[in-house]
This record gives structure tokens, C-alpha cells and sequence, in this order.
């Protein structure tokens, strides 16, 4: 996901010839005006939105941070998706050719950054350091399967339907696809329904780059009716989702009613991410990398902080400067540089939050002012006595934090494990031993030791949870795009 800073980091190397997205300099004033001004573009058209000519009803595309309509998008109904499935064809071309599309469909992103960043920008309320992140993540995952697929000689599956969140319109969307096709599949792209936009203007630069119209099909739609209608066909042959662990439920029953045994699942859902704080950590690190973790992205991400656990000696001291750090965030209009927090996808989520919150309104520590118009909900510190006090994972910039003795470090793992989620988790200690030993005994696809929990890089942090975060394998990792191959891609030397 996205680089921590919006600046552009040079180029890591993560294989033979193989680049990361440099991103934008936003330091570099003629670039950042390009890019300001790209951001005021009107949105395009949502007329040619429906790809697949959608029979369905209309639905509003809202901009988050002011409630404004921005656009009207022709959902598809049953009859569009059985008619998509009818027409989906496997990419015939070979490998080599279809790594070359994914490449020109990289170039095409970052060629055409205007509309992508307005449409990220308007549906889903992010703020520029995120979009750019976004971009680059999205970039790096074509370019990285691309590169991973050329030359690997193995048959597809067949249709494929890929089902994306509203959290990542452009980078999960664009992951999902591009392994899927890199396989060779036919795709059937289902994305969130807050996010049709940013789906249709990849769609058109993916065909455009040369992916056949029949190997990439845009069905915009909830997951009451496009998702059900796609996970109950007994013609797809895979299911690639990312999103709640309650849906990735509902997909397995569905797939294991109508589909053929077998049928893959590959799903990242969601997590009870903690961090654990000793007494050795340097605090202004430390309080860097949580604010970080829970705040950005108004903490929409599914690798986002929610718990943390600071050792009871260092804790007054570190809640204090928590508290400090969170009174320099500036919450608002996602249009202006200077903003860190931007608004809850939409009303719905706000309200979830909003009622948590009434809850356990005697236990807020800190909360900052919310802007009166728009889905926001402020930056929030809540005091537990620990993880298994938490109801559930609640998606957006709510932290929780608790306090441990050193002696109590052993319970401390093994409630975090108990929760039985296994996404993310993050680690201030400057004990080498104290550090494997906890590395070790957490459970989590994705662990960080000082450092920040969120905005794995493709290729160097191939980024996925275990248990009831998801099935794994981690995307922009080896061992991804194998598993949307009929057969297992032969080994190195076979
Ligand atoms: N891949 C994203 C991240 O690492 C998921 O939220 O932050």
C-alpha cells in the first residue's frame, strides 16, 4: 500500500530488473501543481461506466467529505451477470504478450493519473499522500506479476471473479486483476460499491493497454446481488476477495454449495492488529509509527493499529505524547495538502463507529474536534485492559490502548493470538532477544519491528494474514500468482 511519506523514495530493486513505482516528488513545486490540478478535474464520464451494457438499477456514487452526488452508475443485475459469464473467454495470448499488456497497462496508469486521482479523490475521500501511494502500489502490481508470469508455462483456470474493497478502489482492484490475467483467466471484476468509478477507469486503460474486452469484464454492484450472483455459478472456476471476514464466510458457503470441489478461494479479510510498546522502545519513534498505524487513512486499512500495548512503566509518558501527536493532526477536507485525516467512506460506516463510540464513551482518553459536515469521525484514543475486551474490528481512526507489566509480556501474546486473527502486527523494543522471542510467538502474516504496521511494498513485503485473516497467499509475493494457475507453476530448474 501506500510509501509512509508522499515524497519519492528511490526506486527499490526487489529482483532481477524489477523496479518499484518511483511515485511523485511532492516536494518538487511544477509537479505537485500538475497534480493539484489534475485533482480539480471534473470526474469522466460515468455513462460508459457499465462495461457489460448492466440491466440493473441506479445507484449514487457519493463523495464521502461532502455528501455530494458525484455520479449515477447502472448497477448489474442477474441477467448482466450471467450474460458477463457467457461471454467470458480465457486470454489466449501467450505469457510473454500478456506481460507486455500488463506493462503498457502500467505505464497507461501513470501516464493518466488525472482522472484516477480525481475519482479516488471524489468516491472515496482520500488524501493526496494516500493517492499517491496508491497509485504507486497498484503500478508495482502489475508490473511485479507481470514480471513473475512471463515466462512461466502453466494453463488457467477459466473465469475468475475478483471482488475488491472500497479501501483500495485502485491498488487491491488492480492486484486482484492482474494476477488473475496474468494466468491467462477470464476476469469478472466486482467492484465495492462506493467505488465504481476509479474500477471503470482502470478497466478502460487495461483494454486500452490491449487486455481483450472478453477476458475483463467491470460488473458494478453490491454483494447482496452482483457478488451472490458470481460466487453461485457453477462456470467460475476462482474467487479472489478481499474485504470482511463475515463475507469471506458467505463466499465459502456460497462457493461450496454451487461450485465445483475445489474452486480456490483466496481471501484477505480483516484483523485485531496489535502493536506491543516496552520500556527499551524510543518513544518518539514509537509515537510516530502509532500514530501512523492508526491514523492514516482514517485508519481504513485492513493492516491499521487497533490495539496497543505499552509496558506500564513507560505508559503515562507515552499516552501523554499519543495524545500530543494526535492533537497535531489536521482533520478534514481531503482537497488540502495540509490534511492527515479525511472522512469514513460513508454513512453507514460513520454511524457504526459513531455507536461504538457511545458505548464506551467513560473509556475515550483523547478525541479530536469532527468537522461538522461530511462522514467523519475524529481521531480517538480508548483506554482497555486489553485485547479481549475489543467487540470487533472497528475500521476506521479509533485506537485502543492498554498497559502491561513486564512479567505479564507471555499473556499479553497470548491474548492477542486468541482473537484468532493474524494480519498485521508491530513491535518497539530494542531487546534483540525480546524481539525474537515475541516475533515468534505472535501470530500474523506481516510483522513490523520498528516501524509502522501499514503500506507493505509489493515484492519486498509480500503482504497477507492467517486464521481469520485471510487464506493466504500474500499478495505481491512468489507464491500469489501460482494459485490462479489450473496446474502448479513447475518449480525453478524443472
Ligand atoms: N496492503 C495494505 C497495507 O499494507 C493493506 O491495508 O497497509
Amino acid at each position: 500500500a501506500a510509501a509512509p511519506a508522499g515524497l519519492a523514495a528511490p526506486a527499490a530493486i526487489f529482483g532481477k530488473g524489477r523496479v518499484n513505482s518511483r511515485g511523485f516528488d511532492l516536494s518538487d513545486a511544477q509537479t505537485l501543481a500538475r497534480i493539484e490540478a489534475a485533482m480539480t478535474d471534473p470526474l469522466p464520464d460515468a455513462a460508459p461506466l457499465s462495461m457489460t451494457a448492466a440491466t440493473g438499477t441506479t445507484r449514487p456514487v457519493v463523495n464521502p467529505a461532502s455528501g455530494a452526488v458525484v455520479a449515477q452508475v447502472t448497477e448489474a443485475d442477474d441477467a448482466t451477470v450471467a450474460r458477463a459469464i457467457a461471454d467470458a473467454r480465457i486470454w489466449q495470448a501467450p505469457a510473454p504478450d500478456r506481460a507486455r499488456v500488463l506493462r503498457r497497462a502500467a505505464d497507461l496508469y501513470e501516464e493518466n493519473f488525472g482522472p484516477l486521482f480525481a475519482a479516488m479523490r471524489h468516491e472515496a475521500g482520500k488524501i493526496l499522500p494516500d493517492i499517491v501511494g496508491e497509485l504507486r502500489e497498484a503500478v508495482d502490481f502489475l508490473r511485479y506479476y507481470a514480471a513473475e508470469g512471463a515466462s512461466v508455462p502453466a494453463a488457467p483456470r477459466g473465469p475468475i471473479v475478483a471482488i475488491s474493497p472500497w479501501n483500495f478502489p485502485l491498488a487491491i482492484f488492480t492486484g486482484q486483476i492482474a494476477a488473475a490475467l496474468m494466468a491467462g483467466n477470464a476476469v469478472l471484476a466486482k467492484p465495492a460499491e462506493q467505488t465504481p468509478l476509479v474500477a471503470a477507469i482502470a478497466v478502460r486503460l487495461l483494454h486500452q493497454a490491449g487486455v481483450p474486452a472478453s477476458a475483463l469484464q467491470l460488473l458494478p454492484g453490491d454483494g447482496a446481488t452482483v457478488g451472490a450472483a458470481l460466487t453461485r455459478d457453477p462456470r467460475v472456476r476462482g474467487v479472489v476477495f478481499t474485504g470482511s471476514t463475515e463475507t469471506a464466510r458467505l463466499i465459502a458457503r456460497s462457493m461450496a454449495d454451487h461450485l465445483a470441489p475445489g474452486t480456490p478461494l483466496i481471501a484477505e479479510t480483516g484483523g485485531l492488529n496489535a502493536m506491543i510498546v516496552d520500556s527499551t522502545a524510543l518513544p518518539e519513534q514509537a509515537v510516530r509509527d502509532i500514530v501512523a498505524g492508526a491514523f492514516r487513512s482514517a485508519g481504513q486499512r485492513c493492516s491499521a493499529l487497533r490495539c496497543l500495548y505499552v509496558q506500564q512503566d513507560i505508559a503515562p509518558h507515552l499516552i501523554a505524547m499519543i495524545k500530543g501527536a494526535m492533537d497535531q493532526l489536521s482533520v478534514g477536507d481531503p482537497a488540502l495538502l495540509s490534511t492527515d485525516v479525511g472522512p469514513l467512506i460513508d454513512a453507514e460506516a460513520r454511524q457504526g463507529i459513531a455507536d461504538y463510540l457511545a458505548q464506551v464513551q467513560g473509556q475515550v482518553l483523547h478525541q479530536l474536534a469532527t468537522p461538522e459536515t461530511g462522514h467523519f469521525i475524529a481521531p480517538t484514543l480508548i483506554g482497555i485492559n486489553g485485547i479481549a475486551e475489543m467487540q470487533r474490528e472497528i475500521f476506521g481512526p479509533v485506537l485502543h490502548v492498554a498497559t502491561y507489566r513486564a512479567d505479564g509480556l507471555d499473556r499479553v501474546i497470548a491474548d492477542i493470538n486468541a482473537r484468532g486473527f493474524g494480519l498485521t502486527f508491530g513491535l518497539h523494543s530494542r531487546i534483540d532477544s525480546r524481539v525474537q522471542h515475541i516475533t515468534q510467538q505472535v501470530h500474523a502474516g506481516n510483522l513490523y519491528v520498528n516501524r509502522n504496521q501499514i503500506g507493505a511494498v509489493v515484492g519486498s513485503q509480500p503482504f497477507g494474514g492467517e486464521g481469520l485473516s485471510g487464506t493466504g497467499p500474500k499478495a505481491g509475493g512468489p507464491l500469489y500468482l501460482p494459485r490462479f494457475f489450473a496446474s502448479p507453476a513447475p518449480q525453478a530448474g524443472e
